[in-house]
């Protein structure tokens, strides 16, 4: 049975790696109109957790620096970094105590220009975390801003009196619980905080923050930064009126009312902000990434800006949000994603939600539904951002006992919300203790499946989950018609299967994906399209046994993936 898998990836690989590596890795194709990000595959890593060259048990920029032989192998083509600036770690770095540095935990700025340069030799552009909504209490602007009301830097901040004596000055909640505002006893004003306590805002309508800021990406884009991933960038304006939000229906799971935060979230000014900050990145050749929640298409739209001026690269949460293997849902939102105007971006997971693994996965066929979402959202028409170790099939491993936990939203929560501990755990190298991660005990620990998913393990099995993303990717970067065909969504009524083509020029792959868990029996007619064949040339399945080829009789083995070249 696994056999045949086997002999149709061979085929594939072959035909993948028969090609120069540059070639391989899409350069052939960079030569259309298309900016680098577009035809690059995003890893996001999260520093403490991917791997520790000092055995302190938490990862590091030279444990990065490591493996990045492993992360080009795969087919990676950016790294996105996750904070890894000075910070007391209230938030796991989400909380900058200067922009401009390394934490001595993660190493030092040589050390960054080390791996920059070594990244630049795999051909591998470095991505920033730009948290530019907060800092933390520790930031020099902040400790200047919170010692007196006529400091240079109180206006950097948020602050205002309270309604009355203990009762702040709104009832803006945080996200991670409680009131959004702090009462600080020495100057008697409160400060804003949308995250913890330790995460002020920073006041984005004085314009010394804004230059300081951008000042920032300028920092970085001079040590060959090529862009940053814009963090909480929904969250950058507040009202300067104050106005109350909201209040909804019912509790959050931090015992909080819920609320809509109207007056809080998405403000227009935003936008404006951001046109800014684009034109700065232009003058690098840069990318925008942005953390962008949106409720709805014109949401997202919005992000690109009226003529794509402003984020390049917004990540589309709806498309995650989906949850379940359902194929009308994903058809929906690749559908909102294909008509923004802007260049889709694709995320199955990352360090904030459960890994895709255990989120889609039903217990007893997840690595086939491991290989599945990659078939998919590795073959649309976008960016796609990975996270680390999804490419393993790197499960969660929440904390069992309040004492355990470290994130503060699982402290808060507690036992409703367990937080995000569990899918920042360390990337999983080898069987070895600690999963090969580090020689002392990690800061997380490693889930027992680490004994069968690990990088050493996949890497000698040709069925693994490691071994499919290989090829995949290997496949994305030297078809045309994967990186820049357009999108067509193929029989659409049908709910247990998704199919699309991805048409450029003359070309064609058809990319067939069964969400379900029962055999399904599909045929194509892609003659509309423009491709009058009958058969199609297997390129990459999961499907045991294989579809013929014949396009009016694909059978597909239950959670399946099935991509094949048709001809005009
Ligand atoms: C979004 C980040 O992804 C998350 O991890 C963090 O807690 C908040 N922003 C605050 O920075």
């Amino acid at each position: 049975m696994r056999q045949n898998f086997r002999v149709l990836t061979l085929l594939a690989v072959s035909v993948c790696f028969a090609l120069p590596r540059a070639q391989a890795q899409g350069r052939a194709v960079d030569a259309e109109s298309h900016a680098w990000w577009q035809h690059a595959v995003f890893y996001e890593l999260y520093p403490r957790s991917f791997a520790d060259s000092n055995g302190d048990g938490i990862g590091d920029l030279k444990g990065i620096d490591s493996k990045l032989d492993y992360l080009k192998d795969l087919g990676v083509d950016a790294i996105w970094i996750s904070p890894c600036y000075p910070s007391p770690q209230v938030d796991f770095g989400y909380d900058v105590s200067d922009y401009e540095n390394i934490d001595p935990m993660y190493g030092s700025l040589k050390d960054f220009r080390h791996l920059a340069k070594d990244a630049k030799k795999h051909d591998i552009r470095i991505i920033m975390d730009f948290v530019l909504n907060h800092t933390s209490p520790q930031h020099k602007w902040f400790l200047d801003s919170a010692s007196s009301r006529t400091s240079r830097h109180r206006d950097w901040y948020i602050w205002r009196d309270g309604k009355a004596p203990g009762v702040p000055p709104n009832n803006w909640i945080s996200g991670f619980g409680g009131s959004a505002w702090q009462f600080d006893p020495k100057t008697g004003q409160y400060y804003y905080h949308f995250f913890a306590v330790g995460q002020p805002d920073l006041n984005w309508r004085n314009p010394a923050v804004e230059k300081a800021m951008f000042d920032v990406t300028r920092f970085w884009y001079k040590r060959g930064v090529s862009g940053f991933r814009l963090d909480a960038v929904d969250l950058l304006f507040e009202d300067p009126n104050l106005h109350d939000n909201p209040i909804l229906d019912g509790k959050n799971d931090l015992g909080d009312p819920n609320m809509e935060n109207k007056y809080n979230d998405k403000l227009p000014e935003v936008h404006t902000e951001l046109k800014k900050l684009r034109k700065v990145a232009d003058e690098h050749n840069a990318v925008l990434v942005g953390e962008t929640y949106t409720s709805n298409r014109e949401e997202l739209k919005e992000y690109y800006g009226d003529h794509n001026d402003e984020i390049q690269m917004p990540m589309d949460f709806m498309f995650c949000e989906v949850n379940k293997l359902s194929p009308p849902d994903f058809r929906t939102q690749i559908a909102n994603a294909e008509s923004t105007g802007g260049w889709p971006v694709y995320v199955i997971g990352n360090h904030d939600m459960t890994r895709s693994y255990n989120r889609y996965g039903d217990g007893q066929h997840n690595d086939q539904i491991a290989k599945l979402m990659a078939g998919m959202y590795l073959t649309l028409r976008g960016t796609p951002i990975m996270y680390y170790g999804e490419e393993l099939g790197m499960e969660n491993n929440d904390p069992t006992r309040k004492e355990d936990v470290k994130d503060p939203i699982g402290i808060a929560g507690w036992p409703n919300e367990k937080g995000r501990d569990g899918e920042r755990t360390p990337m999983q190298w080898n069987d070895s203790p600690n999963a090969g991660f580090s020689t002392a005990t990690p800061w997380l620990p490693v889930p027992a499946s680490y004994k069968t998913h690990n990088v050493a393990t996949e890497l000698q099995d040709p069925d693994s989950v490691l071994q499919f993303y290989r090829h995949l990717l290997a496949l994305r970067h030297h078809e045309p018609a994967l990186l820049e065909g357009d999108y067509i969504a193929l029989n659409q009524d049908n709910p247990n299967v998704l199919s699309y083509l991805r048409r450029y020029k003359n070309e064609g792959i058809l990319v067939v994906l069964n969400m379900s868990a029962t055999t399904q029996h599909v045929t194509f007619d892609i003659s509309a399209q423009g491709f009058a064949s009958v058969k199609a040339t297997a390129l990459l399945t999961t499907s045991v046994p294989a579809p013929s080829g014949q396009l009016d009789q694909v059978a597909l083995a239950p959670f399946s993936v099935y991509i094949a070249r048709v001809s005009q």
